[in-house]
Parts: structure tokens; C-alpha cells; sequence
């Protein structure tokens, strides 16, 4: 097949794949990328692009000696919400904890109050721009969760706004149902109630919409016994399982995301070495959140080294929501689970692309740059991926390529990186 698409002049390519160049990440320097459909057909030393047939019309790039890496996949948001929480944050500042906040009746409550009384058309603007800003930072692929309306029609709602804004977005999006982030107040004699609710009404309505089913299992929120009742009532309806798990304490969420083989468990701030072991060996993805382990402001971090011990793989996510962590960047998660979370700049870099698709269950499709998987790439302001954690705090996503199409105007105005004195840099 004759590419469409051809990037050349990178100074490094992050492949994600190990079969396709140096170390873990696959590295490759003086690379080209090439596709056709959307689909990468070569990734590789441009010196073996060889005769490879271009069409006459095709997308040609120069990566102008930056480097290249995998379009971010970004494995949990909380992208539908109005309102803000800023002034919940700033107490936090002062020293008042998020749980503090949840029972004065602000957190998560306060939010389905702002976004039950929100237009759609205020709902469908805030999505858009959030998705956009993610778009802009390099995010590729992203799962959003419904989770702030908490009745029949405001989460069928939350997840129908989703499908509009993901309609419109470059940004392939995965829709999760989060009926469960919470029991909402006005349930809170009547929890069975409420859980009714979800499995025989608000399952049914919202199930079609939704590729994924997640509980908020922790304290304060959902307990475990109520948790696996969800998370099987979401898979009688078709949905693969997803869980808040050991975010605020240790509350048994692991094991049973374990129990229950969900494709992910995530936050998961407490791990003991047996939870892990059953994570690694039921398949289930660590998604870790360093966002919000870091703006919790608890000290706390998910103990990587006990889940590099058991062999679980780890992808990341931003968590973009109102209350813990308000950030479409997965540059700044990267660099923040490098520098708070403890993860090298290679597991980062990984759990960032081939770890969080394979989250979503898209592994080997997305979050890598290798034949056959789709051709979703961030060129970048810098010519080294290490940039993404050592150059803080600005956007590098010069170019962002989705399915070989060029996102239109990102990068104006983003100066790439010069090369540096010989045998400097990579
Ligand atoms: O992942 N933990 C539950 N949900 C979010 C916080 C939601 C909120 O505070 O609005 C989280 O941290
Ligand atoms: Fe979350």
C-alpha cells in the first residue's frame, strides 16, 4: 500500500515498541515515520525508508531534527463537569483535606449539584475546551467518565454531551460509566436505594453509551460489597470493569479489582505486595495518577516498586476533574511521575502511551509507533523524549499527528529545539 502520510527528520523516535530499536522504549535515531489509512506501515532509520512508494498527494512532514514519540493516551479523566472547586483547592493549601471538604458538603456533591443545573449547551462547551486543551498537549486517545449527574437522566446526559464533543475532536474518546462515583445526599439514608437505581434504571440507559463500568470503592464513597455489585451489574449489560481503588485508604479496592479481572485498577496510593501479585497476575493495569497523589498533599505516592516487583503494568492519566486534580497535560504527568512518583524516565514514557492503552484495552493499536498501529504522534519542542520531564511546565507538542491527519494550528509558535554543539544531546 502506497503511504499517505511520511514524517522525516527526527532526531529521535520513540517507538514504544522494544522489537523496533534501543531499550524498553524502542528507540531509534535519525528516524522517518510513515503511514497509510491512518496506519503506520514503517517506523524505523530513515536511511530504510528504501523505495518505499509515497503518493503523489501525500502528507509530508519534517520533524525539523525534534523528536518524536507515541500520541499520549490518556487513561482516566473525569472530562463532563461544570463548575470549579478552586476556592476547595486554595483551602487545601491552608491545610484542609479533601475528605474535609466532601463531608462539609462540598467535593464531589458540590459538583453534581453545578453540573444537574448546567445547559447542555454549558456542559458541552467546558468538554470542549478541556478536550481541546488535552488535544493541544498531545493526547491522542483519552477515557472520560461520567460520574456528576447521579440520576437516570443526568448521567445518560453526561455521556451523550461525551459523544457530541468526541464527534467533533480529533481525540479518539472512551467513554466510561460512573454512575457509582458516589452515593448522591440525597440517597444517603438509602443506599440499597440508590443502587437499585443504577443497576435496573440507570444501567439500561446509559450501558450503550459507555464502553466502560467504574466505582468510586474507597472510603467515604462506595464500600467493596457495593463496588462488585456495580461492577457485575455493568457486565451483564456488555461494560468492562474499571475501579477507583486504595485512593484515600486501604480499602480492599485492589483485590477486588483483581477479583473481578477489571482492566484496570486505578489511583491505587496503597498497595500491599499480595495486592499486587494478584493485579499482575488477573492482567489488570495500575493506572497511576500523579496529579492527584501530588495536589492531595497527603506525601503519598503509589508504591511503585511494589508493583514493578510484581510485574503489574503501569499506564497513567491525568484524572482531569474539579476537585483532586484539574490538568489536561499528560506532559506535566509524566514529568510529575518521574519527580514525585517515582517511575524512571522510560516507565513514564511507557505508561504514558503502550501502558495506557493497553489500560483501555487498546494495546498494541494505539500508544505505540510501530506497523499496524494507528499513526497517533506528538513531534516534539525538544530533540530528546527526557525533555517531556526535564523542560517543565511548557507545552513541547509542536506537531500532533492523529490517524496520519495533522491537527490543525497546534505547534504555531512553538520554537523547536536547535541542535546543540556536536556530539551534545541526543
Ligand atoms: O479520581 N476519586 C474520585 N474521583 C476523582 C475526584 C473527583 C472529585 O473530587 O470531583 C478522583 O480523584
Ligand atoms: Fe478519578
Amino acid at each position: 500500500m502506497r503511504a499517505d502520510f511520511l514524517l522525516t527528520g527526527i532526531s529521535q523516535l520513540v517507538t514504544c515498541d522494544p522489537a523496533l530499536g534501543e531499550g524498553p522504549l524502542g528507540v531509534v535515531e535519525r528516524a522517518a515515520v510513515a503511514a497509510a489509512g491512518g496506519r503506520v506501515v514503517f517506523a524505523g532509520p530513515q536511511a530504510a525508508l528504501g523505495d518505499l512508494e509515497v503518493a503523489a498527494g501525500a502528507v509530508r512532514v519534517d520533524a525539523g531534527g525534534q523528536a518524536v514519540v507515541p500520541g499520549f493516551v490518556d487513561a482516566h479523566t473525569h472530562l463532563v463537569f461544570a463548575g470549579d472547586r478552586a476556592d476547595e483547592f486554595a483551602a487545601r493549601l491552608r491545610g484542609v483535606g479533601y475528605e474535609e471538604a466532601l463531608a462539609a458538603g462540598g467535593g464531589i456533591n458540590r459538583t453534581v449539584r453545578e453540573t444537574r443545573s448546567a445547559s447542555d449547551a454549558e456542559l458541552e462547551a467546558a468538554a470542549d475546551r478541556r478536550l481541546a486543551l488535552a488535544a493541544r498537549h498531545g493526547t491522542t486517545t483519552l477515557e472520560a467518565k461520567s460520574g456528576y449527574g447521579l440520576t437516570v437522566e443526568d448521567e445518560r446526559r453526561s455521556l451523550e454531551v461525551l459523544a457530541r464533543v468526541a464527534a467533533r475532536s480529533p481525540v479518539e474518546v472512551v467513554p466510561t460509566f460512573l454512575g457509582a462515583h458516589l452515593v448522591p445526599e440525597e440517597y444517603a439514608g438509602d443506599r440499597a436505594g440508590y443502587l437499585d437505581l443504577l443497576e435496573h434504571e440507570m444501567l439500561p440507559a446509559c450501558a450503550p453509551l459507555a464502553e466502560f463500568v467504574d466505582a468510586f470503592c474507597d472510603r467515604g464513597a462506595l464500600t467493596v460489597e457495593e463496588s462488585r455489585r456495580v461492577l457485575a451489574a455493568g457486565a451483564r449489560h456488555g461494560l468492562k470493569g474499571k475501579l477507583h481503588a486504595n485512593e484515600l485508604g486501604s480499602t480492599g479496592g485492589a483485590a477486588l479489582a483483581a477479583e473481578l479481572g477489571c482492566v484496570s485498577a486505578d489511583h491505587l496510593l496503597y498497595c500491599e505486595p499480595e495486592e499486587a501479585v494478584a493485579l499482575a497476575a488477573a492482567g489488570t493495569v495500575a493506572v497511576l495518577l500523579p496529579g492527584t497523589s501530588f495536589l492531595l498533599r497527603t506525601g503519598r505516592a503509589a508504591p511503585v516498586q511494589v508493583l514493578r516487583d510484581a510485574g503489574v503494568t503501569m499506564a497513567l492519566g491525568t484524572d482531569c476533574n474539579p476537585g483532586t486534580c484539574y490538568c489536561e497535560s499528560m506532559q506535566l504527568v509524566i514529568a510529575l511521575a518521574c519527580v514525585h512518583g517515582g517511575l524512571t524516565p522510560e516507565e513514564a514514557m511507557l505508561a504514558a502511551t503502550d501502558g495506557a492503552a493497553r489500560a483501555l484495552g487498546r494495546g498494541g493499536r494505539v500508544g505505540r509507533l510501530a506497523p499496524g498501529a494507528a499513526c497517533d504522534l506528538v513531534v516534539l519542542a525538544g530533540r530528546s523524549y527526557l525533555d517531556l520531564a526535564y523542560h517543565l511546565g511548557v507545552n513541547l507538542a509542536r506537531l500532533v499527528v492523529k490517524g496520519g491527519v495533522l491537527h490543525p494550528g497546534d505547534g504555531d509558535g512553538i520554537p523547536a529545539e536547535p541542535a546543540g554543539p556536536a556530539g551534545a544531546g541526543p
